[in-house]
C-alpha cells in the first residue's frame, strides 16, 4: 500500500501499544482482567455498590499512567501525524494519555481518560491532579457531589461516536494497533472502514479476533513495527 501526504489515515489503538511503556494490557497473561473482575471495577453498578474499591483501582492506574512514558510506537504515530496533518486522525481505546504525551493532537479518547474525573451530580469535569485523592471517595469542589473517574465503563456509551463514524466513512487507510478486537463498538470499526472502501492494516503481537477484515497484517511489537513501517511510508512517498 502506497501512502502519500494525500492519504487519509485513521488509526485505532488499544492497550497493546502501551505495553512497551510498562502498562498492563487487559487480556494478555498477567493483564488487568486477570486480577480484577470487570463487574467489580468497570461497571456503573460496581461504582454504586463499592465506590471506594472502584476509586482505588483508578487512582492506582492513574499513578501508573503518570509514570509511564511514550514508547517508539507512540512516537512513530506522532511522526505520522506531523507528516499527514489534517489527513491523520487517531482513535484510542486507551485512557493513559500517552498519545498526547507523544505529541499527537488529533486524538479521540473514546473510552475517556484517567487524567480527568467528573461530578456525578453537576457533571463538571476536573483534572485528577486538582482533586484531593486522599479522600476515599473524592468530592466535587463545586457542589460536593460524588466524583467519578472519567472512564467509560461496560454498559456505557463510548465518547465521540458520531465523529468516529464520520471518520470511518472517510478514510483511505484504517490501521489497528495493539487491540484484541473483542470489545464493541471499537472491534467493529475495521469492518465499517473496510466496507466504505478503506485498506485495512493491523499491527499486533497476536492474531486478532476480527482478523478476517484485515488486508495487511504485521505480527510483532508495535514499538518495533510502527517506526519501520511509518518511515518506509514517508521515505517512499518522497521518491
Ligand atoms: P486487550 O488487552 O484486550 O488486547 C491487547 C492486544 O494487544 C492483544 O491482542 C495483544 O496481543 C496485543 N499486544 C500486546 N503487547 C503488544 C505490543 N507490544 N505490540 C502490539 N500488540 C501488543 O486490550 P484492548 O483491545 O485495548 O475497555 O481492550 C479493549 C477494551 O477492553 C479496553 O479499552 C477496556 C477493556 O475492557 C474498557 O475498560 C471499557
Amino acid at each position: 500500500m502506497k501512502v502519500t501526504k494525500d492519504t487519509r489515515v485513521l488509526v485505532l489503538t488499544g492497550a497493546g501499544i502501551s505495553a512497551e511503556s510498562g502498562l498492563k494490557t487487559f487480556r494478555d497473561a498477567g493483564g488487568l482482567w486477570e486480577n480484577h473482575r470487570v463487574e467489580d471495577v468497570a461497571t456503573p453498578e460496581a461504582f454504586r455498590r463499592a465506590p471506594v474499591m472502584v476509586w482505588n483501582f483508578y487512582k492506582e492506574r492513574w499513578q501508573q499512567a503518570l509514570q509511564a512514558k511514550p514508547n517508539p510506537g507512540h512516537l512513530a504515530l506522532a511522526k505520522l501525524e506531523n507528516w499527514l496533518q489534517d489527513n491523520f486522525h487517531l482513535i484510542t481505546q486507551n485512557v493513559d494519555g500517552l498519545h498526547t504525551a507523544a505529541g499527537n493532537k488529533r486524538v479521540i479518547e473514546m473510552h475517556g481518560s484517567l487524567h480527568t474525573c467528573f461530578c456525578t451530580r453537576c457533571h463538571t469535569r476536573f483534572p485528577m491532579k486538582d482533586i484531593n485523592l486522599e479522600e476515599d471517595i473524592p468530592l466535587c469542589p463545586k457542589c460536593k457531589g460524588m466524583l467519578r473517574p472519567d472512564v467509560v465503563w461496560f454498559g456505557e456509551v463510548p465518547y465521540h461516536l458520531d465523529k468516529i463514524d464520520a471518520l470511518l466513512h472517510n478514510c483511505d487507510v484504517f490501521m489497528v494497533v495493539g487491540t484484541s478486537g473483542v470489545v464493541y463498538p471499537a472491534a467493529g470499526f475495521v469492518m465499517t472502514a473496510r466496507y466504505f472502501g478503506a485498506h485495512t492494516i493491523a499491527v499486533n503481537l497476536n492474531p486478532m479476533e476480527n482478523s478476517e477484515f484485515i488486508d495487511e497484517f504485521y505480527q510483532g511489537k508495535a514499538g518495533e513495527i510502527l517506526p519501520r513501517l511509518i518511515d518506509e511510508w514517508i521515505n517512499s512517498a518522497d521518491k
